[in-house]
């Protein structure tokens, strides 16, 4: 792993690259199409669905030393926010339809007939839950509220006032629990298994695959959204930031399925909490320690999803780890360009700035004049008031006179 510091766009950070010796090799088909047309076929069908804008980002692309770059930018994304709207609530239609059929009360429920009240007495007796950091939970919430079952959602200590009325506000009940959100992840499971109650998770692990699939499944919308709205040559790399990695293998396996050949997918995460880059380290799926306190709040897990790691395992290119700072400098730069893009949602993008403006770096991506890079701002602000501060801080203040000076 090597270790740069670099200083241009976003001022001196340092950051972590490790280029995977595993890409390209085959591995397991994670996601199959026939899933993937299902959820496109719904979704789209959806109340107020209306594809993200792709931005092009000139300015930024040539202080960076590249051809192109172009940023999704999911802040409209279904009033919620953020790109998570399309798999949570998504998977909570599937789970609900999945039951009439099982007990017999619709074998083939439509989402639609959900949404209209039409099975509301059998709905209502089901309970969907899962652990969040904020995106995910109120994609959830706001599924249960859509298609008529009950909801409790758990987040962990650091998540803020903001993030929990923001899911509130959709009638679901929120529970806080101490720990990390690895933590409120267990205890969303102990809590279900207890009550009879559906876990409606993002992230997989052993003998808990179907839902996150289905979520994973939602998530190829959007990076199938960018490649229609993708004009010209085809992107030569995509950025994109982990957490478990869901939406990385979702956007990994939609520009495979889209490109050819596949752009070089690179996963950044928080340097405080990179399980991804540990576990390619490793080469094997690891848990990475500590409170994993990082700003960006959405990304900070310490544990891989299980079918995101079979995904990535291969079709990362590389990962690559940022500090929280980067992060802030980030939503500045994109603010000064008319762009909102919350804390979780620039990690791609810083990536991309901290990658291109190292000579070693660049070399090491393939990173250059003629490089097309297409990144996702994966929420916008979905804690407004937390935004504001981190853009108008002193410190983002700072850091955006050196850059103008840089
Ligand atoms: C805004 C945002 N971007 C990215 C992610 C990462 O998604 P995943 O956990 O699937 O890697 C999250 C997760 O909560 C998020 O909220």
């Amino acid at each position: 792993m090597k270790q740069f510091t670099v200083t241009r766009m976003l001022g001196p950070h340092p950051f972590s690259l490790f280029p995977n010796p595993r890409a390209g090799t085959p591995g397991v088909v994670v996601l199959p199409n026939g899933g993937f047309r299902r959820a496109k076929a719904e979704i789209t069908g959806w109340a107020g669905y209306a594809p993200t804008p792709l931005l092009d980002l000139p300015a930024l692309a040539q202080g960076a030393g590249i051809g192109t770059l172009r940023l999704k930018d999911e802040a409209g994304r279904f009033g919620l926010g953020s790109f998570k709207a399309l798999g949570g609530a998504y998977a909570v239609a599937n789970l609900l339809t999945n039951a009439l059929a099982r007990s017999g009360v619709a074998a083939a429920a439509s989402s639609a007939d959900l949404a209209a009240g039409r099975y509301r007495a059998a709905t209502e007796a089901i309970t969907v839950t899962c652990a969040t950091d904020g995106n995910h939970g109120r994609s959830v919430a706001w599924g249960a509220q859509r298609f008529g079952c009950r909801c409790v959602i758990f987040v962990h200590a650091t998540v803020s006032q903001g993030r929990v009325d923001a899911i509130a506000r959709y009638g679901a009940e929120v529970r806080r629990v101490a720990g990390t959100y690895d933590d409120s992840v267990r205890e969303a499971a102990r809590q279900a298994e207890a009550e009879g109650w559906f876990v409606v998770s993002d992230t997989s692990y052993a003998g808990y695959t179907e839902v996150p699939r289905d979520v994973m499944q939602g998530y190829r919308l959007m990076a199938d959204e960018a490649a229609d709205q993708w004009t010209g040559p085809a992107p030569t790399h995509v950025f994109i930031q982990g957490g478990v990695g869901g939406v990385a293998a979702a956007v990994s396996v939609q520009m495979r399925a889209r490109f050819s050949p596949a752009p070089a997918l690179v996963v950044v995460e928080p340097d405080r909490a990179a399980c991804l880059l540990a576990s390619a380290e490793l080469g094997e799926p690891t848990a990475v320690a500590g409170d994993l306190d990082t700003l960006m709040a959405g990304l900070a897990c310490g544990e891989p999803s299980l079918l995101a790691w079979q995904e990535l395992e291969r079709g990362a290119q590389a990962f690559m780890a940022v500090p929280d700072e980067a992060a802030v400098a980030c939503m500045r730069l994109l603010a000064d360009q008319g762009v909102v893009a919350g804390e979780s949602g620039v990690a791609g993008l810083v990536g991309c700035l901290l990658a291109a403006a190292d000579p070693a770096a660049r070399a090491t991506l393939g990173l250059g004049a003629e490089s097309r890079v297409l990144a996702f701002s994966t929420e916008g602000a979905t804690d407004p008031e937390l935004y504001r501060t981190l853009v108008s801080s002193r410190e983002s203040h700072r850091l955006s006179n050196r850059l103008a000076g840089s």
